[in-house]
């Protein structure tokens, strides 16, 4: 089964309406919402919003554990994580989707590892390559096939939020090899990889980066980020017999 977890402006997805609520708990406590479980154009698919139904969880607050663990317990064997970002450089314009290939951790205080030694036990992951390759590969293909656009390969620095950055703060993000900027990719995708659970992120771009763009960031992801959700969308539709087969 392949998992969905919507971003923000994804917090439902109305072509997905047969699916059925299924209530998860957790030792870590409830997954943002209920997951949607079905079948999406024939694949075994499941969706849940980070943020909640009703985008009521800042980025900081969500229960990464809980969501991640919830998916696992529902059969999900891939993830495709949906989210939100600002752009760095100027060739990733507002409006572009982004298949990141790397991941730099800026985030704080967060429950960030099932592996925190509670139970005695002292565990390391790898995360050298931290999106999987066939997942990215299968997107990437997909949007070739339905030619949609897709910049293939970034470095995405996940920032604490819920406030937007300075300029000096996107200044070192680009010193350090970032390209987008989002609040909710970590420790998302470190306890896919402690879960076994393959995991790849498609970036929504909504704005230009804090002191990259000419208008508010507020009004640019206002602008931008329904018509960028949309063409994640129809990508995800036209991806999923491709994901389901490389898991
Ligand atoms: N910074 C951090 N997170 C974001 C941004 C941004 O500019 N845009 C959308 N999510």
């Amino acid at each position: 089964m392949i998992a969905i977890l919507g971003g923000s402006g994804l917090d439902r997805w109305p072509q997905l309406g047969a699916l059925v609520p299924k209530t998860i708990d957790t030792p870590y406590g409830a997954p943002a919402a209920p997951l949607l479980c079905g079948a999406v154009e024939g694949v075994p698919a499941c969706f849940l919003p980070r943020h909640g139904a009703g985008h009521s969880l800042p980025p900081h607050r969500i229960n990464y554990r809980a969501n991640l663990w919830a998916l696992k317990a529902a059969g999900a064997r891939a993830i495709v994580a949906v989210a939100t970002v600002g752009s760095i450089p100027t060739h990733i314009a507002p409006g572009a989707l982004v298949l990141p290939d790397q991941i730099v951790d800026y985030t704080h205080g967060r429950e960030a590892t099932f592996f925190d030694g509670a139970d005695g036990r002292v565990e390391h992951v790898e995360f050298t390559e931290p999106y999987d390759p066939a997942l990215r590969a299968a997107l990437r293909d997909a949007a070739t096939a339905v030619g949609i656009a897709l910049v293939d390969g970034a470095t995405y620095a996940a920032t604490q939020g819920p406030r937007l950055e300075t300029r000096a703060e996107i200044d070192r993000l680009e010193r350090d090899g970032c390209h987008i900027v989002g609040m909710t990719g970590m420790p998302e995708a470190a306890l896919a990889r402690e879960l076994g659970l393959p995991y790849v992120c498609l970036a929504v771009v909504a704005n230009r980066a804090a002191g990259r763009g000419a208008i508010g960031l507020l009004t640019e992801i206002e602008q931008h980020l329904a018509a960028g959700i949309d063409a994640a969308q129809r990508l995800l539709l036209a991806a999923l017999p491709r994901l389901a087969v490389c898991r």
